[in-house]
């Protein structure tokens, strides 16, 4: 048997230890806490996704989306109030499409009488001051479910750009401040920019979701917006693959040359990273989106009781902070709000 010599610590061997370097210091008191504090979460840093379905008065849970709901018009009106008293910036609005209204083109995208449209329209006519954003990509529009129009297997691209600036002129011309391509085509961004400043809406931003990755925490979202039943195949020939970070930074250094007044990093949390890098290459406004699946998960483990759901939303939205996000679109965004206007 081996004798060990028992270890004394002693607040002077201590101290020679740590050469009087004590982390903890800073750390003891609640307001030292907070004077040391390096990242805040403001209500100013959010983004509420919101989706739109038909009807009046109609709300409906997404299931895979505990606390999230569709909601007919005239109730994201009543969300929009609800997000301007709150001081949420901006809404983004996403519609669940009837079944029968899609088709192998998403024609519907191209209906300015569409559920995107008319949402935009009536929190407008009720001149409401909060910014508004449109997802352009045409999976909430097609039969097949993908973000673009498909020939055999393939999704054409530069077919789709084509789509996608008749789509954004119409969501322009309905009131959306923001449009927002999550589509991944080749040069869609500076195929946008040039359709909306020859029709008149040079003050028209672009968020582009630059590094958007096929990833599977999309499930939820594709529940809430009716198109996870009829994708077909997957969408790996436009999203990015999960392996990759150095072109993350060549999808956004396009994306900048193009047009793009922002950026954005999607799923969020497992991409912490690429926010990181991406905000330290560029130093433009870049935006994360805590996705869907995300959401779940978080909810699912605080329904079990596995977690304190409240505390994890709120580190989690910290994280991006943290990685240098400026905003992050979040289904959490009237909950985080409520939190932080109660003061914690
Ligand atoms: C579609 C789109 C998707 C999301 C936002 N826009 C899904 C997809 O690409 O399949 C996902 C958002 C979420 O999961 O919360 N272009």
């Amino acid at each position: 048997t081996t004798s060990f010599r028992s270890p004394s610590i002693t607040g002077d061997h201590m101290d020679e230890i740590l050469g009087g370097r004590r982390l903890r210091r800073n750390r003891r008191t609640d307001w030292s806490r907070r004077l040391v504090r390096e990242n805040t979460l403001t209500v100013d840093d959010l983004i509420w996704p919101v989706f739109v379905m038909e009807g009046t008065n109609v709300r409906e849970p997404v299931p895979s989306m505990p606390g999230v709901e569709r909601l007919s018009v005239d109730l994201v009106v009543r969300e929009a109030e609800r997000a301007m008293r709150l001081a949420i910036p901006m809404l983004a609005i996403f519609p669940n499409t009837d079944p029968e209204l899609r088709d192998a083109t998403g024609t519907e995208a191209l209906n300015d009488q569409n559920l995107v449209c008319r949402a935009c329209r009536a929190i407008r006519a009720e001149g409401l001051n909060i910014g508004l954003m449109t997802d352009v990509a045409l999976d909430p529009y097609t039969s097949h479910g993908h973000d673009g129009i498909m020939s055999g297997e393939s999704i054409l691209n530069d077919e789709t750009v084509e789509q996608l600036c008749r789509q954004a002129l119409i969501q322009a011309g309905a009131g959306s401040d923001v449009i927002g391509p999550s589509d991944m085509m080749d040069g869609r961004v500076g195929a946008l920019r040039q359709a909306l400043d020859q029709n008149g809406f040079r003050d028209t931003q672009i968020l582009a979701y630059s590094a958007k990755y096929a990833s599977g925490f999309y499930g939820p979202f594709r529940d809430a917006v009716g198109t996870n039943a009829t994708l077909i195949g997957d969408k790996r020939t436009y999203q990015m693959d999960p392996a990759n970070t150095d072109e993350a930074i060549r999808e956004a250094e396009m994306d900048i040359a193009e047009g793009a007044d922002m950026i954005m990093v999607k799923p969020g949390l497992p991409y912490l990273d690429i926010i990181r890098r991406l905000k330290d290459t560029f130093q433009v406004p870049t935006f994360a989106y805590q996705v869907s699946g995300e959401y779940a998960m978080v909810e699912a483990a605080a329904a079990n009781g596995w977690i304190d759901g409240e505390r994890v939303m709120m580190e989690s939205l910290m994280a991006f902070k943290r990685a240098g996000a400026d905003g992050i679109l979040t289904y959490y965004a009237p909950r985080v709000a409520e939190v932080l206007a109660r003061g914690r």
